[in-house]
C-alpha cells in the first residue's frame, strides 16, 4: 500500500523497501508510519511549509519508528503492556533510528527528525527532555501524528479510541505535549487529517 502525499521525491522507494524491513519483523509499526507520514506532509503543508521541507518531513514520517528494527522481539512484538525494564529498551528506538540515518550526511536533519519525536513541548519527554523550539518543527510535527495514529488505532492490549476522545486528548495537551501551533492546525482540519481511521474503524467493527 503506497501512502497519500501526492508528490514523491527521488528516494521514496528507498524509503519503503527500508520500511518493509521493519514491517517484516512488526506489522503494525509498517502501517503506522505510512498514517503517520500521511498526516505529517498534510500539516506541513498546512502549515505553509516550503516543498522540500514538506518531503524532509515525509521521509522522516515513514522513517520515524525504523530504530524499532533494533528492539528484541520480546519487547517489540509483546502483547499487552510493557514493564518497565522494557520500556527503557523501547525508548531507544528514537537513537537507534537516528544513528542508522547518520550514516549518510545527506540525511542528517532526517536523522535529527528521529532523534527528537518522542520529545514533548514541555520537555518531559525522551530521550533528551528537549523543549519548545529546541525540538526540530519536523519532531514536534510527527509527535502529533503519531499520537493520533497510536489512539485511533486497535492494539492487543485496548480498543482503539473515539474520534472525539482522541482530539479532546490533542486539545488538552496543547502547550504541553504538543507544539501549539502545531496541535492547533490539526484541530482546526480534524475531519480531513483523520479520515482514514474511519475506514479502519469500520474494519473493526465489522471484525467483531
Ligand atoms: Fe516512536
Ligand atoms: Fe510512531
Amino acid at each position: 500500500m503506497g501512502c497519500k502525499c501526492e508528490e514523491k521525491f527521488a528516494n521514496h522507494d528507498l524509503v519503503e523497501c527500508i520500511t518493509s524491513a521493519l514491517d517484516a519483523r512488526d506489522p503494525y509499526t509498517g502501517d503506522h508510519s505510512r498514517r503517520v507520514s500521511d498526516m505529517a506532509c498534510f500539516l506541513s503543508r498546512k502549515l505553509g511549509m516550503t516543498e522540500d521541507e514538506v518531503q524532509e518531513i515525509h521521509i522522516a514520517g515513514h522513517l520515524h519508528d525504523i530504530g524499532k528494527i533494533g528492539i528484541p522481539d520480546r519487547v517489540l512484538l509483546k502483547e499487552g503492556k510493557l514493564d518497565d525494564e522494557e520500556w527503557m529498551l523501547m525508548k531507544k528506538h528514537p537513537e537507534i533510528g537516528s544513528e542508522i540515518m547518520s550514516k549518510s550526511e545527506e540525511f542528517s536533519r532526517i536523522a535529527a527528525i528521529l532523534l527528537h519525536h518522542h520529545e514533548r513541548w514541555d520537555g518531559k519527554g525522551y530521550p533528551f527532555g528537549a523543549k519548545g523550539e529546541e525540538i526540530p518543527l519536523g519532531a514536534r510535527i510527527i509527535a502529533v501524528c503519531d499520537s493520533i495514529d497510536a489512539m485511533m488505532s486497535r492494539r492487543s492490549y485496548r480498543n482503539a479510541l473515539s474520534s472525539e476522545v482522541c482530539r479532546c486528548e490533542i486539545e488538552k495537551n496543547i502547550g504541553i505535549m504538543y507544539d501549539p501551533t502545531v496541535a492547533k492546525i490539526a484541530l482546526e482540519n480534524w475531519e480531513k487529517l483523520t479520515e482514514d481511521y474511519k475506514h479502519l474503524s469500520c474494519k473493526c467493527c465489522s471484525a467483531h
